[in-house]
């Protein structure tokens, strides 16, 4: 079972519904984001994300058979004119490996693609290989360095792209 509001193209084929976030996921996605980062997002951070017209909170879900539904993932993503810039990924750690992350990607590049974008970018810790790794695999490249972005531990971040 797959759901998509009216701008999604939908396009993927994974097991997972994907939908947008709303101010009612919050708790959900507040837990999400402390198991996935040291730093993880506010729910001011996100309130304002909700209500900003060029972002866009995906969520991936697996439906139970009693009609819950479980939070396996995210991704934070703005689209602003030709460009797809992904701010935020996340699987929960006891889902990873599934493709639940592979699924977000296809989505949101699928949606940027469906609104004539011509090239995603992002940013990601120079030290978070399974990240990178990701990213790669959809063809991102690496372009550019960012000394100390995350100035919490003075770490790098690498600059990537990807030109549909
Ligand atoms: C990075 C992250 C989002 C991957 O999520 P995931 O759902 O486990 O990823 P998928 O199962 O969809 O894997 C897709 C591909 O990513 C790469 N990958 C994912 N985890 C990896 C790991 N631990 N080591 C190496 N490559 C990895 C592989 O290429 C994988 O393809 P494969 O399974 O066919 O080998 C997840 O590890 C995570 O949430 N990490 C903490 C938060 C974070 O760092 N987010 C990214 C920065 S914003």
């Amino acid at each position: 079972m797959r759901q998509f509001r009216e701008d999604a193209p939908g396009q993927g084929a994974y097991p997972f519904v994907i939908r947008q976030m709303t101010h009612e996921d919050m708790s959900a996605v507040i837990a999400l984001e402390q198991a996935s980062f040291k730093n993880p997002w506010s729910p001011e951070l996100l309130r304002r994300e909700l209500d900003h017209d060029w972002s866009t909170i995906l969520l991936v879900e697996d439906p139970k058979p009693d009609g819950g539904k479980e939070l396996l993932g995210l991704a934070i993503f703005w689209i602003v004119q030709d460009e797809v810039h992904v701010l935020n990924v996340a699987t929960a750690p006891e889902h990873r490996r599934r493709g639940v992350a592979r699924a977000v990607m296809e989505e949101l590049l699928a949606r940027g693609k469906h609104r004539s974008c011509t090239l995603a970018t992002l940013e990601v810790r120079r030290s978070n290989e399974a990240a990178i790794s990701l990213y790669r695999s959809f063809g991102f490249r690496s372009v550019g360095v960012r000394p100390n972005y995350y100035a919490d531990e003075k770490e790098d971040a690498l600059v990537m792209v990807l030109d549909f």
